[in-house]
């Protein structure tokens, strides 16, 4: 296995076990697929994608109400994916390719059917009452507070319980009641759960809505100001205005002071195992808020999702400020993580898509993601250039819209893809010409290109942990950066345009084009700094 800070050095590939692969064929891919399919993600040589380490999705057992995030019990795995035994199988086969496993902790809430929640709404006197959010009605008979549930399919944050006559807290569906953690028995049995698990051997936790487990102890409303999700077509002002306004009139149902006590004491746990790490899921659209996560950048998440460079439009200078000004607000120690696509967000070859470019745009956005100075997170499918899922209405199985981001991993082009009987959401419809199988022996397939940019990072000590500097002077449309280390100064060019571009290097007359995502454009030789050109959305590794 890799040594300590094997997660500031390596790629992270995230798996939504239900689509990953199917190794039993009733269409719901399970813990056997993925220990089957390891050798895809790292066999030792650059002819798998080399990543370091897998984060799973929750596999426990659950109703499923939110696919696995309405968990009914922290330390089993639900039937549908398999057995313990299965887990431990997994672990095993990963840590044999030097793959580290992280599994999602998901603190905030538990299944309305699991053992807690069920014992805490017995009554008011129950032993357990208060290891939830209960709180009475307001004088008029509605909810105690104006807080809402982050799925608007799902309305207020609150439902009535008619037996005891109160209302409980879910920040997500009713199914998903919210722990209460101010309650110290409740910080103790998720230390259990925690142990549990690192005593098995996985290497650490996705932590799912972090931010969410301390809210106002009083139960205040919210203030009422427009806390809508981000437009992808907002121009700079208004995203802008919109960071202002957040920061002037904080929520009170979230980012409450003490959640960091609370990830203190999840970072002492951790740090009481060898090399073990905690991402954090904090959804915060206020990048200083969210460089809080870090601590002082030893005592609480090892890493941290950042949704702002997720929400970014395709613009170079949107990405560049976001990168830059949360490089400069990170504590000394701390090491950013960067993210393009999940299971909760459209794919990054349908997102950035317009009129065609996806699979060109999405091929510099792996560039980006994988030269940056950070942890990169890959979703599955994403290696192949998977495009979002077309989900006809009467497939519809998710409350929030997120299926298409979630249809099966293409790995052939057999009618299901490589999962079996009638998959659980329908395959994609590009599934028979995009897949695992027909991009292999491509080199000029997304997958060559993910697998030799993972390889090549590997080998550069200036991508894995070297410094970062954004270039100010590159023309409108272009991101470029320096990473070095040592003598090793590489610089990344990246064009968000369709145009062709040029850009004055301060530097040497040219330098070795070490990667293009452009297929057609030879790697390995001398390429000119004075200009140095790009094609229409390519992006380029100079070594310098
Ligand atoms: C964030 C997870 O990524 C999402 O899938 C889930 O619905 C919510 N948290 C609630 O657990």
């Amino acid at each position: 296995m890799a040594t300590a800070d094997w997660w500031r050095h390596g790629v992270i590939y995230q798996i939504y076990p239900r689509s990953f692969a199917d190794a039993n064929g009733d269409g719901v891919g399970d813990l056997a697929g993925i220990t089957s399919r390891l050798d895809h993600l790292n066999d030792g040589t650059p002819g798998s994608l080399g990543v370091d380490a897998i984060w799973l999705s929750p596999f426990y057992p659950s109703p499923m109400a939110d696919f696995g995030y309405d968990v009914a019990d922290y330390t089993d795995v639900d039937p549908v994916f398999g057995t313990l035994d299965d887990f431990d199988r997994l672990v095993a086969g990963a840590h044999d390719r030097g793959i580290r496993v992280v599994v999602d902790l998901v603190p905030n809430h538990t299944s309305d059917r699991h053992p807690w929640f069920l014992e805490s709404r017995s009554g008011r006197d129950s032993p357990k009452r208060d290891w939830y959010v209960w709180a009475d009605s307001r004088p008029d008979g509605s909810p105690p507070n104006n807080w809402m549930s982050s799925f608007p399919r799902a309305g207020k944050a609150w439902t009535f319980d008619e037996p005891t006559g109160q209302w409980y807290l879910h920040s997500f569906m009713p199914q998903q009641p919210d722990l209460n953690w101010w309650n110290p028995e409740v910080r103790e049995a998720m230390d259990g759960v925690m142990r549990f698990w690192l005593d098995r051997g996985v290497d650490g936790f996705r932590v799912d809505v972090a931010h969410k487990m301390a809210h106002d102890p009083e139960l205040r409303d919210n203030p009422l100001v427009e806390l809508g999700e981000e437009d992808l077509g907002e121009t700079q002002e208004a995203r802008d205005s919109r960071r202002a306004k957040l920061k002037a009139v904080p929520r009170r149902d979230e980012d409450w002071p003490e959640v960091h006590e609370i990830l203190r004491r999840f970072r002492q746990t951790l740090d009481s195992y060898d090399d073990r790490m905690a991402v954090g899921e904090v959804y915060l659209l206020d990048l200083e808020r969210l460089a809080r996560y870090y601590g002082s950048g030893q005592d609480e998440f090892h890493l941290v999702h950042n949704f702002v460079f997720q929400s970014q439009p395709w613009k170079a200078e949107a990405f560049r400020s976001v990168v830059d000004e949360f490089s400069g607000l990170l504590p000394a120690d701390a090491w950013p993580a960067w993210m393009l696509s999940n299971h909760d967000v459209s794919r990054v070859a349908s997102r950035y898509d317009e009129g065609g470019n996806g699979q060109a745009r999405a091929r510099v956005a792996a560039m980006l993601l994988l030269t940056l100075r950070g942890t990169p997170f890959v979703y599955m499918g994403d290696e192949i250039g998977q495009a979002d899922g077309e989900i006809p209405p009467d497939r519809v199985v998710d409350v929030d819209g997120r299926d298409p981001e979630r249809t099966p991993v293409q790995w052939d082009a057999s009618p299901g893809a490589g999962f079996g009987g009638d998959p659980w959401l329908p395959v994609g419809r590009e599934a028979a010409r995009v897949n695992v199988a027909a991009q292999r022996d491509d080199p000029a397939s997304m997958l060559s290109l993910f697998r030799r940019l993972i390889w090549y990072r590997k080998g550069s000590p200036a991508l894995r942990g070297g410094d970062y500097r954004s270039l100010p002077d590159t023309p409108g449309g272009m991101y470029a950066y320096l990473r070095g280390a040592g003598d090793e100064r590489l610089l990344v060019a990246l064009n968000f345009t369709g145009q062709p571009l040029e850009y004055q290097v301060d530097g040497p007359a040219d330098g070795r084009l070490e990667l293009s995502t452009d297929p057609a454009r030879p790697a390995g030789g001398a390429v000119g700094l004075q200009p140095l050109q790009l094609g229409p959305d390519e992006g380029v590794v100079v070594r310098l």
